[in-house]
């Protein structure tokens, strides 16, 4: 029974999931959830109204929690909930952020790729936002390989990149990380660049994060070269959220990347995030058309 729920896609990538409440929801509207979203990537859930004890709830419908990312500010929980992550340029009473990412640009990026086993997904629950700024931009890198020239296309099916884990995606050097500018020698974690979606089985391209990449085994410059080719399509199909308080986006970090624009220091934006453990590491899709 899936009630009055509707799907409305954004007309990039994503959709907007109309009639649910999350609290509540029942299995029949779950398993519609999870079809919308290997289908499109990224879902927007207007209105909600999530308790930390109501999102963890939502998030556990999708598979095990990870815990949360190690950033520069290091990891920021609300008491009592480590598995959900602040994103916040708030600061408390002693000066310190009571969360992630600052006020600044977080540049496009998919989540905790410098891992091994990387999260399938994450969300994101809006609780204070400002007036303006702060919008969250996602892209779909299924698109972003379709536009992927057919040679280079061949060329990539067999490479892997490394994704570093020296700096988050808003510039931070993570807590305890010692500063790099060698992506060879630096933390991270080599995955291929051409993907598949186990269930799905849609292809997309696996970039991860810029700053310190590289592509295994070729030399540094003919690795910037390539990256530099690919980074080029990244931005096929973009979907531009502006948030409003209320608001659940679920992304499926596999095959989408995301960015967020600044916002004015002085205004609030608080947001807090689960993310769900990977269900195997990122998968090299078969080649072939
Ligand atoms: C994240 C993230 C962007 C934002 O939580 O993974 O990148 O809009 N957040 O706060
Ligand atoms: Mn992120």
């Amino acid at each position: 029974m899936t009630g009055a729920l509707k799907v409305v896609p954004n007309g990039s990538v994503g959709a907007r999931i109309e009639g649910i409440d999350l609290r509540t929801a029942g299995e029949g509207e779950i398993a519609a959830v999870m079809q919308a979203w290997y289908r499109h990537d990224v879902l927007v859930f207007p209105g909600q109204q999530l308790s930390d004890d109501h999102l963890l709830a939502f998030s556990r419908r999708f598979g095990a929690l990870d815990s949360p990312p190690n950033q520069g500010a290091g990891r920021k929980s609300p008491p009592g909930y480590p598995e959900v992550y602040v994103v916040s340029n708030v600061l408390d009473g002693s000066g310190e952020p009571i969360g992630a990412l600052g006020d600044g640009e977080a540049l496009w990026h998919t989540d905790m790729s410098y891992a091994a086993l990387p999260p399938d997904a994450s969300m994101l629950y809006a609780l204070e936002i400002p007036s303006t700024g702060g919008d969250t931009c996602f892209a779909s890198m299924k698109a972003a390989l379709e536009l992927v020239p057919a040679p280079l296309r061949e060329r990539i099916a067999t490479l892997d990149i490394k994704h570093d884990g020296t700096y988050d995606s808003g510039g931070y050097l993570r807590k305890g990380m010692a500063p790099s500018a060698d992506p060879r020698s630096s933390t991270g974690t080599p995955h291929p660049i051409v993907i598949e979606h186990p269930v799905s089985g849609d292809r997309a391209l696996y970039l991860g994060r810029r700053r310190n990449a590289y592509v295994m085994g070729l030399e540094p410059e003919e690795s910037e070269r390539l990256l530099e080719q690919l980074w080029r399509c990244v931005e096929a199909s973009v979907y531009r959220h502006r948030w409003t308080p209320g608001d659940l986006v679920l992304w499926d970090n596999r095959t989408t990347m995301h960015r967020r624009d600044a916002f004015d220091p002085r205004s609030r934006r608080v947001m807090h995030r689960t993310q769900i453990k990977g269900t195997s590491p990122p998968r090299r899709a078969r080649s072939g058309p």
